[in-house]
């Protein structure tokens, strides 16, 4: 461990996960169908033809999960609420058993002294509201807001921290785009409405939460770093910053999209009088998942750009490149854009698969992992030194689970998860651990 890492007092130290990756029990207690049911049960839409039913069985082993989390010593929990456990069909009714699950999760948190930091929304859509337009619809927007205010009525008397919305750019593009992702749309540039729609989301269910007391409201969005290939792509990276990264910030902190039709890719449709200043309230922090950066050169098709494979260093099963200084220039470049305007962050959100198996004693020995990891946290301390106001780190994740189109297939956590549900801690998890504990002691020196 490197003993030079510095972080602010209180700097909270965690573990992510979502709903419909660690959940299962699909239709349990009155839960309806969401847009990833549908698309699970799609021939040949998910690796192998896995499905969530299960998953990690975690909406049956909260204790488990909340035993686990202890033993690890995180003072956060990021976890995701699955709005059709909370209202089926998206609008209308309450299922107050959904809400009572999430209740009973935040009291065990709390008996451990665990901070509850919820997503509101991390991709699964009740299926019904999908069935209306889907965020392609203004409408979703509205009734989103609306669910955030029914969640926080219950939660916001221990609930401080919430996130609403998770990476509305990778829902975006890969769930109405492209199609990789539940609904399964490939609209390409006709998607642009959803990210609007998300942000305008964002906006009003932040203001629920407020109403019910939040101290901090933030939004996920996945960020990455650009590059160009050569002196000759530079617009290209530009545009493409644009549409993956400036397209959820700026909006946010500067109250106003980028042009990306100055970029040569399409107006934002669907902009009405006063939706910028829902969506720039200032919002109290910004959470920040990083995985990697991107590279990209000039193209002449539909989109200015393409994305090149470019990395000639490590990259993790996912054939992601493994970039942990590209994490510190991301920091560095957000603090250059926003200056004043930009609130503390948190990473939300990284970490990274590796097709650990446990040996013959059964122990997982995943030094990969390790490595990623603490390379990545030394880089945000690096960043943290040279004035970022980063006040948490969150790894993704607790639990190896369902990486949506690839399935089981990609291992992201501290905890193997064998089918029949047995957890077994990695030895990243005893790292992690030791590091949380390290950390804290040396704050309580000062
Ligand atoms: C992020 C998602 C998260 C997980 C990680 C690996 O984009 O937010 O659910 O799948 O990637």
């Amino acid at each position: 461990m490197a003993p030079s890492l510095t972080f602010p007092e209180g700097f909270l130290w965690g573990v992510s996960t979502s709903a419909f990756q660690i959940e299962g029990a699909l239709r349990a207690d009155g839960r309806g169908p969401s847009i990833w049911d549908r698309f699970t049960a799609e021939p040949g839409r998910i690796r192998d033809g896995h499905t969530a039913d299960v998953a990690c069985d975690s909406y049956r082993r909260v204790d488990e999960d909340v035993a686990l989390l202890a033993g690890l010593g995180v003072s956060a929990y990021r976890f995701s609420i699955a709005w059709p456990r909370v209202q089926p069909a998206g609008h209308g009714p309450v299922n107050p058993a959904g809400l009572d699950h999430y209740d009973r999760l935040v009291d065990a948190l709390a008996a451990h002294g665990i901070e509850a930091v919820p997503t509101l929304y991390h991709w699964d859509l009740p299926q019904e509201l999908e069935d209306r337009g889907g965020w392609l619809d203004r409408d979703t927007a509205y009734r989103f807001g609306e669910y955030a205010y029914i969640v926080a009525e219950r939660l916001g008397d221990r609930v401080r921290r919430w996130i609403t919305v998770n990476e509305p750019f990778v829902h975006m593009a890969y769930g109405y785009a492209l199609g990789l992702h539940a609904p399964g749309r490939t609209l390409l540039l006709d998607a642009l409405p959803t990210a609007h729609h998300q942000l305008l989301g964002h906006g009003l269910a932040a203001m629920s939460v407020r109403g019910r007391g939040a101290r901090e409201v933030l939004i996920a969005n996945n960020h990455t770093p650009v590059s160009a290939a050569g002196p000759e792509d530079a617009a290209a990276a530009r545009a493409y910053d644009a549409l993956h990264n400036r397209l959820f910030t700026d909006p946010l902190l500067l109250r106003e999209y980028p042009d990306l039709s100055a970029y040569g890719i399409a107006e934002m449709p669907g902009v009405r009088d006063g939706d910028l200043a829902v969506i720039g309230t200032p919002p109290d922090a910004i959470g920040v998942n990083y995985y990697m950066p991107t590279r990209v050169r000039a193209a002449t098709g539909p989109l200015p750009f393409e994305l090149v494979e470019a990395h000639t260093g490590p990259t993790t099963a996912f054939g992601w490149p493994v970039a942990p200084e590209a994490l510190g220039a991301l920091l560095d470049g957000m603090r250059e854009r926003y200056g004043p305007l930009l609130p503390p962050l948190y990473i939300t959100e990284n970490g990274c698969s590796y097709p650990d198996e446990p040996g013959p004693d059964g122990t997982v020995a995943d030094a990969d992992r390790i490595a990623y990891l603490s390379r990545h946290i030394a880089a945000l301390a690096e960043a943290a030194g040279r004035g970022a106001d980063v006040r948490g780190y969150f790894v993704w994740s607790l639990l190896d689970n369902f990486e949506w189109a690839e399935g089981y297939h990609q291992r992201f956590g501290l905890v193997r998860v064998e089918p029949d549900g047995t957890r077994t801690p990695k030895a990243s998890y005893g790292w992690y651990r030791d590091l949380i504990a390290a950390q804290r002691a040396r704050a309580e020196q000062w």
